[in-house]
């Protein structure tokens, strides 16, 4: 066989591409960084429901710096509120925290990722908050304080002219020395899509379990299957709770729901009255109250009803109001007092919890839960606009960009 250099080389880069380990991780290496451009694209919301895809330089990246090739980002609630009403002042503003893409550069300062994994190009990572020296806020503390209120990527004033790469709803993003960062490479790009919001459910079952009540055998009320309800029983099935109810008033949210691994659903637009609701959802525990319920609605209305839901003795996690929905009305004697009820409220996540997300994330795939179905539509960063406008029809779950 006569084999000329050009053949050779073909042969080389074949075998060290199939190859796994070090010399394929140079290969990559070597790839990714030929591949880096000079310039990204950025969806900066420039005013009102108005995102424009702008190019800006690639800044320099530092010694402690990573930059990351996008690969998706998912919408969330927060951006859709920003988009509509810009409620933070940011505009104009990078978006986008719910992102995950692969390392093609790093400062030679960066060695491992927040948890101590180690981290080398090529690798998959998520960002959770950005530091800034609060010893309140740390990895492995379980009673530290969540990250609310803490900064993140994506909702980040565009202060620095040298720098604009601050949103994930781009194609890079330049994350900073002082940002958690998370090597999640072992994770599919649906399910570093879902970390964000799986985390909150993380949180909120933690603070669930806190009150003792939550058992193997606990008969659950999830109340409001978007996404929140949802991933709140594909939670509460990995770790091995088999009796759950779900409540919302659309047919379709509700069959998501008995996929998510729900063994009931009741339709609370089918029910007059509080008193024949309660006796629905009962009827799906064969006539029992629940023991625990989560409030995933962030409708006031929804928060009244729960505690009907649950028997004496049991308990509560509300977490549906991330920002103020009102008030609500309840009868302190019946639902409380006399009750006895052992309520907790749940709000955003800690490190710790982010890091407890990614085994939730394998653990749901490994048990067959079909968490890629919640993401229902994928749009280019071109058709950001457009992803916004489906979010706030609310026509959809999760709504992700997912870069080409
Ligand atoms: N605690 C946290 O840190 C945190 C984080 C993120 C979101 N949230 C909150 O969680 C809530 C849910 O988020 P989502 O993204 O799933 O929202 P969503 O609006 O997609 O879902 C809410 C669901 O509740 C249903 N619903 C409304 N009223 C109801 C009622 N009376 N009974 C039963 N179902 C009812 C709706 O049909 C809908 O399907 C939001 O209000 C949000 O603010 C909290
Ligand atoms: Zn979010």
């Amino acid at each position: 066989m006569n084999m000329n250099s050009a053949n050779i080389e073909e042969i080389v880069k074949q075998v060290l591409a199939e190859m796994t380990g070090s010399a394929s991780q140079l290969a990559v290496s070597k790839a990714a960084a030929g591949d880096i451009p000079k310039t990204a694209h950025v969806a900066m919301l420039t005013s009102l429901e108005n995102f424009e895809v702008k190019e800006f330089p690639i800044p320099e990246v530092g010694d402690d710096d990573v930059l990351v090739k996008v690969e998706g980002c998912g919408v969330c609630g927060t951006d859709a509120h920003e988009f509509k009403r810009d409620p933070f002042g940011l505009i104009p503003v990078a978006l986008g925290h719910e992102g995950t893409g692969e390392i093609v550069k790093m400062g030679k300062n960066v060695k491992a990722d927040s948890a101590g994994k180690p981290l080398a190009i090529g690798d998959k990572v998520v960002t959770c908050m950005i530091f800034k020296d609060n010893p309140d806020i740390t990895m492995y503390d379980l009673n530290k304080q969540n990250v609310g209120g803490a900064d993140v990527y994506g909702l980040l004033p565009d202060n620095d002219p040298n720098n604009h790469l601050k949103g994930w709803f781009a194609d890079y993003i330049l994350v900073k020395g002082g940002s958690t960062i998370f090597n999640v490479s072992d994770l599919d790009l649906d399910s570093r899509v879902l970390i964000e919001p799986s985390a909150v459910l993380i949180h909120a079952v933690e603070r669930a379990k806190s009150t003792g009540i939550l058992r193997f055998n606990s008969r659950v009320v999830v109340q409001g299957c978007g996404p929140i309800g949802l991933i709140c029983i594909a939670v509460l099935r990995t770790m091995g709770i088999e009796n759950i109810v779900a409540v919302d008033g659309q047919e379709m949210r509700l069959g998501f729901a008995k996929e998510m691994g729900a063994t009931g659903t009741v339709n609370f637009k089918d029910h007059k009255g509080l008193e024949e609701l309660t006796k629905a959802v009962e009827a799906q525990f064969d006539g029992h109250p629940a023991d625990f319920g989560f409030q995933c609605t962030g409708a006031p209305g929804g928060h009244s009803n729960i505690y009907k839901f649950i028997r004496n003795g049991g308990g509560l996690c509300e977490l549906g109001f991330f920002v103020n929905g009102g008030d609500a009305t309840i009868n302190p004697h019946f639902d409380i007092c006399s009750k006895e009820l052992t309520m907790v409220g749940s709000w955003v996540y800690t490190l710790r919890d982010y890091a407890t997300t990614f085994d939730f994330l394998k653990r749901a795939k490994a048990i067959g839960i079909p968490m890629s179905k919640l993401i229902t539509h994928r749009y280019p960063l071109e058709e950001i606009n457009e992803a916004l406008k489906t979010n706030l029809k609310m026509e959809g779950l999760k709504i992700a960009i997912i870069n080409k």
